[in-house]
């Protein structure tokens, strides 16, 4: 990923100006995105989310753990309302409904865990250019759009490159300039390390250190969840049973044998170094 910072990753980029912005959270940041009483099931199964309730301020770094089926998928997926279940999703004081995804979609961008799921067209640029031509952009903006979050992802120069014949870390990134190009303020990736070799996964976490916009990160990679994360959340059996900064949970050994994950090796370290 190229050191060049993002333009207008900037916490007030996009927000709607005529709307009130929410009530503000412990950090004194604004509420971006709320979580209320959420729950879903999949047709003809069992509940899968259950009494969700979670308040993420601007700029706030949320990890999502939880073992395998426990729901992080699921839950992300509410938050740009490709899944809606009971309860509700407010984004920027907006609730995420059938007739405003358009709106909602601006605010909440999500990279996908299998790139396949991000890239449909044939080439590159179309594929990048896809979200900024639906914003109706004109046609010089959208290019110079698809530039800059080519080269923000290290891939510049592969504009005309055939979608299909990209390594799996290629795809992964060109899957995470099709949502920079469009500039959302939230970024939810589900994954984002599943399938990236130790200098991406590193390129990736300080590409997410410098950024000045809310992110939120379902990931199996506790000690790359460790790294980035002010603050974590545990989930486990579609519920959220733990909420705190990452040394209290992820350094606490028995809430994560009991959700069936260990404790991050940095974390681990560190709790021996300071005994
Ligand atoms: N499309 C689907 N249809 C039916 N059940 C699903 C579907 N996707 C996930 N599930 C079930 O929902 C539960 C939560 O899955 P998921 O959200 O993928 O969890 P995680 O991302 O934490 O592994 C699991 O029991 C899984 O089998
Ligand atoms: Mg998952």
């Amino acid at each position: 990923m190229g050191s060049s910072s993002w333009p207008n990753s900037g916490p007030s980029s996009g927000r709607p100006r005529h709307k009130a912005e929410p009530s503000e959270g412990a950090s004194g940041r604004p509420i971006v995105l709320e979580i209320k009483n959420l729950g879903f099931h999949y047709s003809g199964g069992g509940p899968v989310l259950q009494g969700i309730n979670l308040r993420i301020a601007e700029r706030e770094r949320v990890g999502i753990v939880g073992q395998n089926g426990a729901g992080k998928t699921t839950l992300l997926l509410h938050l740009n309302g490709i899944l809606t279940g009971t309860g509700g999703v407010v984004v920027r004081g907006m609730e995420v409904t059938r007739g405003n995804l358009r709106s909602v979609r601006r605010q909440v961008g999500l990279v996908f865990q299998n790139p396949d799921d991000q890239l449909f067209l044939p080439r590159v640029f179309d594929d990048v250019a896809f979200g900024p031509l639906n914003l109706g952009l004109p046609r010089e903006e959208v290019r110079a759009r698809v530039e800059r979050a080519l080269e923000a992802v290290g891939m510049q120069g592969s504009m005309d490159r055939s979608t299909v014949q990209l390594s799996e870390g290629e795809k992964k990134r060109v899957a995470l300039a099709t949502v920079l190009a469009y500039d959302p303020s939230i970024l939810i990736f589900d994954e984002p390390t599943a399938n990236l070799d130790p200098k991406q996964r590193r390129n990736l976490l300080e590409w997410m250190r410098r950024s000045e916009k809310t992110l939120i990160v379902a990931s199996h990679d506790l000690d790359f969840v460790a790294d980035l994360a002010d603050r974590v959340i545990v989930l486990q059996g579609g519920r959220v049973v733990a909420d705190g900064p990452p040394e209290g949970i992820l350094g606490d050994g028995a809430l994560m044998e009991r959700c069936g994950l260990e404790r991050p090796r940095g974390l681990g370290r560190e709790t021996t170094r300071l005994r």
